[in-house]
């Protein structure tokens, strides 16, 4: 796995680190909220669950399959899965945080944004995400929280995949181009 890999972008301490200042943040600015997490799957398991454990607030989670990837390439359409037709959270007198693993169009938090905004009753509705790309929005929409922003590369490791491999290495780095098939 590790000769796919062109460089190392971000390691693990970095990683952890930066985390837990995103952690104290929204554990400030959520204090004495009642403040729920909706992950959006897989691609930030490993980033709700280094998060999760630092935020100092008994916050809920609730995790959501959406996906607009089709190997290194965004295909501007982004898909729910079933369980977000009938999202299992009562969204009513809570705030909302969507987490995800990368800002890259910006497609995939519009379109949750929007599916979010029709929950009646929700008290906020903001946006974390742990990296970010420059230059690559075609939906207009940033993050609220964001850890690191990055160069425009494909990038693989703690969550983000190539056609769902490498989401287990521990820090993030660029995928050798002979390692993304055509
Ligand atoms: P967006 O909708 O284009 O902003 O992309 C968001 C989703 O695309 C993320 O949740 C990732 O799953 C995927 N994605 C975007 N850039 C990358 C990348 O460099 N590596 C792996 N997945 C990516
Ligand atoms: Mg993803």
């Amino acid at each position: 796995m590790l000769e796919d890999i062109d460089r190392i972008l971000l390691r693990e301490p970095d990683i952890q680190a930066r985390i837990e200042e995103l952690a104290f943040q929204i554990a400030r600015d959520y204090h004495a909220k009642d403040l729920t997490i909706v992950a959006l799957l897989n691609g930030s398991v490993f980033f709700l669950a280094d998060l999760l454990r630092r935020i100092a607030l008994p916050v809920h989670f609730t995790c959501l399959r959406v996906s607009s990837y089709e190997g290194d390439q965004s295909t501007g359409e982004v898909r729910f899965a079933q369980e977000a037709t009938d999202i299992a959270i009562n969204a009513a007198g809570r705030h909302l945080l969507i987490l995800d693993d990368i800002l890259d169009t910006g497609c995939t938090l519009q379109a949750v944004r929007a599916r979010f905004s029709d929950q009646p009753g929700a008290l906020s509705l903001k946006t974390c995400v742990l990296l970010k790309k420059s230059g690559t929005r075609t939906c207009p929409v940033e993050a609220d929280y964001w850890g690191f922003e990055i160069e425009n590369a494909f990038v693989v490791g703690y969550g983000l995949d190539y056609r769902d491999r490498y989401r287990n290495l521990p820090f993030i780095g660029i995928l050798k181009q002979s390692a993304i098939s055509s």
